[in-house]
């Protein structure tokens, strides 16, 4: 039987964090021994606010070679490419657009919180992204698109596109675009902020100290664990409404020393602040090393990169071609010969 496929993305915006990484790179690592993944840079998403043109292509090379360092293995079972290297996103994201309600695209929590951070000013870029975000996933056809749990309306709406698409242009027995499933994994799906437990960790955060960068140097991780919010009572515990810091800094904690809820509950009971930050500045630092030593690596080789996004860009165009020109046709457009 063929091995079924996913599909998943991140915006090359400012630098990947830990949020990034748990909620989704980190688990696109274990997928790939059951799955045949398509990861993307999704710089075309990366405009819907306003951009620098000169960090642009910088930050997508960046985000590129993490996904490898990070164990993405282009060799055997995974394809990275830039998502504006492949036109039929655009094109795509156009007639999707076009058949998508306007008040499914104002429903969206993501728009609303970030047209209201940019006032007037706000493109209609930001309200139609999740149209594009849909061409992104069907033009694969996956099977499942793992994401953090700030996504998931996106992926409910983008269900919502492909039965209105389906509907208006295909027939039960011959559907125009193939369902796809999200898949949320529990642990990690939703990291919050170092200096508020009760926002997500997040790229557009204005304070650094926020989050932890995949590529944060150890000395600078220290101080932010040092730095980060706490609470007064003594000893640590998950799952505590009233101290939410403190569930997500022994969350990172058993995420990134890879153990179980119940041993870290027992571990770090009795434990205090001043023993805990030290213990978990040092767990971030070493589980991160391997990556950015990688990292480092992998860009002292730029021909590599440039060749591995050649590939993907092959392998990602010829199949994104073929789900477009179905559409197309399913929409009554001519194809040229
Ligand atoms: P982006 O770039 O904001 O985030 C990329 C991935 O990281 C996850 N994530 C988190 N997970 C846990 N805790 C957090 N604090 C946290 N912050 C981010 C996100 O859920 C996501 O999985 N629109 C998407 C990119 C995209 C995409 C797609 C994703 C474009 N097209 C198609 C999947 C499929 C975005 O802005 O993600």
């Amino acid at each position: 039987m063929a091995r079924q496929r996913i599909l998943s993305g991140i915006q090359p915006t400012g630098d990947l964090h830990l949020g990034n990484y748990l909620g989704a790179l980190r688990n696109w690592v274990d997928l790939q021994k059951d799955y045949d993944c398509f990861l993307f840079m999704a710089d075309l998403h990366a405009i819907t606010v306003p951009h620098d043109p000169t960090v642009l292509a910088e930050n997508t090379y960046k985000t590129a070679a993490i996904y490898l360092a990070a164990g993405i293995d282009v060799d055997t079972v995974s394809t990275i490419f830039v998502q504006s290297h492949v036109t039929a996103h655009s094109e795509l994201g156009w007639l999707l657009t076009c058949i998508t309600p306007l008040n499914w695209l104002q429903d969206m929590v993501q728009f609303k919180e970030k047209a209201i951070r940019q006032g007037e000013k706000v493109g209609a870029g930001l309200l139609c992204y999740p149209a594009l975000q849909a061409a992104d996933i069907l033009l694969y056809e996956p099977d499942k698109v793992p994401v953090g749990e700030d996504q998931k309306q996106h992926l409910e709406l983008t269900r919502d596109i492909t039965i209105r698409m389906n509907d208006q242009f295909g027939t039960p027995d011959d559907p125009v675009l193939k369902m796809p499933e999200p898949m949320i994994r529990k642990e990690g799906a939703r990291i919050m902020s170092l200096t508020d437990g009760s926002k997500k960790m997040s790229k557009s955060d204005p304070s650094d100290l926020s989050r932890i960068n995949l590529l944060d140097p150890p000395e600078l991780i220290q101080k932010k664990v040092k730095k980060c919010k706490t609470d007064p009572a003594r000893g640590l515990e998950f799952d505590n409404p009233d101290r939410p810091e403190c569930h997500n800094l022994l969350s990172l904690y058993m995420l990134m020393s890879n153990q179980t809820k119940k041993a870290v509950a027992e571990e770090c009971r009795e434990m205090g602040w001043g023993q805990f930050k030290p213990l978990l500045a040092e767990t971030i630092v070493e589980g991160l090393r391997p990556i950015q030593e990688k990292y480092h690596e992998i860009r002292g080789d730029e021909g590599y990169l440039e060749s591995v996004l050649q590939r993907g860009q092959e392998k990602a165009n010829a199949i994104a071609h073929q789900t477009l020109s179905k559409v197309k046709q399913a929409m009554g457009y001519t194809i040229p010969s």
